[in-house]
């Protein structure tokens, strides 16, 4: 039996890509490994969202080839967006790559890796946008033993906002047909996932269409996911604020599955900066957004992504983004220096901040980032929560773990049947990183 170790960096979209590919290596008899040294096929999916990300991606393959750590005649695969970014040029760099596969050709992956190991090619190179081919391709998808599932409902992204690397390396937007995905979540539910996560670059302009071609946009698909039978508890990422209609909102206030949390990444606080983006929106229409949020659900947890430093941002503009996580009181969120990327506008971009300004900017936002997640934390003490139980506590594998609708992992005593269920559980213990509760 051939063997398979695959590694996986990046986003939620390159996690669902691994998952598909596993289950399309297991229907073609390879299977996993989680030994690199066993493996006869190793698979690394890649991530280009920021430099440092990206160089990770060589540094790991020639720190993996110098160690001796797979088999001399293993066949080195490289997907994801680096891949994507890049195609033949790697092989420049890394010549003992064999197949370089892109986020929309994984369904091709085991044609390219037998025309290796048939001897018939030393390199194979896919690295094309056949819109959504890989769809019709792919086996469906195996959730033994998963309470959580993502589903890709779209790839790509046609904003073109002015960091960004994901239109070049993901393709523009495209929208998977309305009856595939329910269709994939139905088979999920069926084998006792509970919650669905909806995954796509930009969620709230989904755009896709039934088989008889009548058109059908994001909110009416959070209502045909909810009406399906076992979805428990729906997420969705990554919202973009451009897009996110009064429609989304109110399903919101109309489907109590959707959990409590909206991720919606807003960058910057100040409108120079976000014109500068691309954004295509303001500081307030986005301050707008998470009012009517709050008027939909008023403890909604709202979390955000933010960079730092971009081309030009004064001390001014990085304070009005201070001011708007105050504002907002945004919860746990993500914030990056800014990096400048290939194809894009911003790399053209005068940018005369220097690195160490950059980090002092950083460390202070994160600090009040924190901060605002510990007080959220904190106001969870002694309440009831929904919370999806996933497996084992990492520290005590008597303990159970599970994560509350705001991302929060909780810890707490219980039977190891009511993994894969949602439980209620009171909050007993607030700690840095995670929460302690009871069984109700
Ligand atoms: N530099 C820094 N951060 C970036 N992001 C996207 N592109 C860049 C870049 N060039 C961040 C954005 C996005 C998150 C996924 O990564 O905040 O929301
Ligand atoms: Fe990148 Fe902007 Fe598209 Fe998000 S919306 S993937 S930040 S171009």
């Amino acid at each position: 039996m051939q063997q398979f170790y695959i590694q996986t960096w990046g986003c939620q979209m390159n996690e669902y890509d691994s998952d598909r590919i596993r289950d399309l290596l297991n229907e073609n008899n390879i299977i996993e490994t989680d030994n690199i040294a066993e493996a006869d096929v190793v698979i690394l999916i890649t991530c280009a969202i920021r430099e440092k990300a990206q160089e990770k991606v060589f540094n790991q393959l020639f720190a993996w080839k110098s160690q001796n750590q797979y088999k001399e005649n293993a066949i080195v695969c490289v997907g994801g967006c680096v891949a994507s970014q890049d195609g033949e040029a790697i092989l420049k760099r890394v010549n003992f790559v064999n197949v370089i596969f892109g986020p929309q050709t994984i369904h091709r992956l085991v044609k390219m890796i037998n025309e290796v190991k048939s001897g018939k090619n030393k390199h194979v190179v896919d690295v094309s946008f056949p819109e959504i081919e890989k769809f019709d391709f792919l086996p469906a998808p195996s959730a033994k033993n998963k309470a959580t599932a993502f589903v890709t409902i779209m790839e790509g992204c046609s904003n073109f906002c002015s960091y960004c690397v994901v239109p070049f390396t993901r393709g523009k937007e495209v929208s998977r047909g309305v009856e595939g995905i329910l269709a994939e979540i139905k088979h999920l539910t069926e084998q006792g996932v509970k919650e669905i996560n909806l995954i796509g670059q930009n969620v709230n302009s989904y755009r896709g269409t039934y088989e008889d071609g009548t058109e059908c946009n994001f909110a009416e698909l959070l209502y045909l996911v909810a009406a399906i039978k076992g979805v428990e508890r729906i997420r969705f990422t990554t919202s973009n604020p451009h897009d996110l209609s009064d429609e989304i909102i109110q399903a919101f206030k109309d489907l109590p599955q959707i959990a409590n949390s909206i991720h919606l990444p807003v960058q910057s606080g100040s409108n120079n900066t976000l014109r500068r983006m691309n954004r295509r929106y303001t500081r307030e229409q986005y301050i707008q957004l998470t009012k009517k949020l709050r008027e939909a659900r008023n403890d909604i947890y709202i979390s955000t992504d933010i960079i730092v430093g971009f081309p030009g941002e004064t001390e001014e503009e990085f304070e009005e983004t201070m001011s708007l996580v105050r504002e907002v009181r945004f919860d746990q969120s993500f914030s990056f220096i800014y990096s400048p990327r290939p194809n894009t506008v911003a790399k053209d971009l005068e940018d005369n901040t220097p690195l160490s300004v950059k980090k002092e900017r950083i460390y202070k936002l994160q600090a009040l980032i924190n901060n605002q997640a510990q007080q959220y934390s904190r106001e969870m003490l002694g309440t009831i929560q929904k919370v999806l139980v996933d497996g084992t506590s990492v520290k005590d594998n008597t303990e159970l773990r599970g994560k509350t609708e705001n991302n929060r992992s909780v810890n707490f005593k219980g039977d190891k049947s009511l993994i894969g269920q949602i439980v209620d559980i009171k909050i007993t213990d607030v700690l840095a990183h995670s929460l302690r509760g009871e069984l109700i």
